[in-house]
């Protein structure tokens, strides 16, 4: 895999008009899942890591992974993304692990949960666009905060993102990408039936899109939540309720107005966890962890294929030549944070 910035891989989606999955990474079997995925569509892609993930896998696990995942998979562009960061400090310890991208969320409070005033968003996201442009690696911002406390992420309260602000927050700060909220939650119970134009906030997106032609926009919880995942967990004894996510078609739509990085973890967690279900249920003698998760390693790569191809990142990871962090950061001091293109 050959290794790329964030800012470089969403630069090339933009000229190709297509969007990439980041795909949220916490052992062998989610790397070996999406590199599997990437090299079968021939896509380049976002992994990431969130603190949680960090913590759970152990920095130096993760590292190696990834390491190996380089080995196996050169043909592939990978950028290497935090997801959530909740201070400068946590950016900075992964810039120090090598990751090419770092998410500044300040929507937040350095707790993950209570809702951050502009002018401290502004300020904590600005210090992280100076340390890391330093260096070459590219960084996602967050306005408006999404709902969702599930999996630990979030404050539950929904606030919208403003495009009047949107546009202040890119000029005063200088993130290569933007997180909008639009209405979106992380985790399973995202909405209770099959949300429409007023539910999600596509509006929202076209005129941040149109205001800051040159920002990546991300929408985080795009997690689809397909109703046969859900239906193979409750079959095989799991317990989710009814529950609705958002449909690739809304996410194909966000596309065509700047959406280019789709945050896309708890599919994945469904598509394992029924997969382990079901092999445990077909066959309750068993008790080799590799006969349940192999299966759990093909369900999350066939989701994974599946959102490369509607997000339109097929048949474009050998497109362009990694620029190297030095060359970036070259970039950053010659053009300034906001870079217009690459
Ligand atoms: O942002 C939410 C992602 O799904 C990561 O979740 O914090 O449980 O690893 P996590
Ligand atoms: P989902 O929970 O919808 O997969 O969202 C993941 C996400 O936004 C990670 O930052
Ligand atoms: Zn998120």
């Amino acid at each position: 895999m050959a290794l790329v910035t964030m800012r470089q891989l969403l630069d090339e989606a933009a000229k190709g008009n297509y969007g990439v999955g980041a795909f949220n990474v916490n052992n062998l079997e989610q790397v070996q899942a999406i590199m599997e995925a990437a090299r079968e569509t021939e896509s380049p892609v976002i992994i990431q890591a969130s603190r949680g993930a960090r913590k759970y896998a152990n920095d130096r696990f993760l590292y190696h992974l990834m390491e190996a995942a380089a080995e196996v998979y050169p043909e592939i562009s990978v950028a290497l993304h935090q997801d959530h960061g909740n201070s400068p400090e946590t950016c900075k310890s992964a810039i120090d692990l090598g990751f090419t991208s770092v998410m500044m969320d300040g929507s937040l409070m350095d707790d993950g949960k209570t809702p951050a005033d502009f002018e401290y968003n502004v300020r904590v996201t600005r210090e992280v666009v100076e340390m890391a442009h330093e260096v070459g690696v590219t960084v996602e911002g967050e306005l408006g905060t999404l709902g969702g406390i599930e999996d630990g992420v979030g404050s539950g309260e929904v606030h919208l993102t403003d495009p009047d602000q949107a546009v202040e927050f890119v000029e005063r700060t200088g993130v290569d990408a933007l997180a909008v909220a639009i209405g979106t939650s992380h985790g399973a119970y995202k909405f209770t039936s099959e949300p429409d134009r007023d539910v999600l906030a596509m509006n929202i997106i076209e005129e941040i899109n149109e205001r800051l032609p040159t920002t990546h926009l991300v929408m985080h919880g795009s997690s689809s939540v397909p109703k046969e995942l859900v239906d193979t967990i409750n079959r095989y004894g799991g317990e989710i309720r009814p529950t609705f996510g958002v449909p690739v078609r809304e996410i194909q739509e966000g596309i065509k107005h700047g959406v280019r990085k789709v945050n896309v973890d708890t599919d994945l967690r469904l598509a394992a966890t029924g997969a382990i279900r079901k092999a445990f249920a077909e066959d309750p003698s068993e008790f080799d962890p590799r006969y349940y998760l192999k299966p759990a390693r093909a369900a999350m790569q066939e989701v994974v294929r599946a959102r490369m191809e509607a997000f339109g990142q097929a048949g474009h990871a050998r497109d362009y030549d990694p620029i190297s962090l030095h060359d970036m950061a070259a970039r950053y001091r010659e053009q300034g944070h906001q870079l217009t293109t690459v």
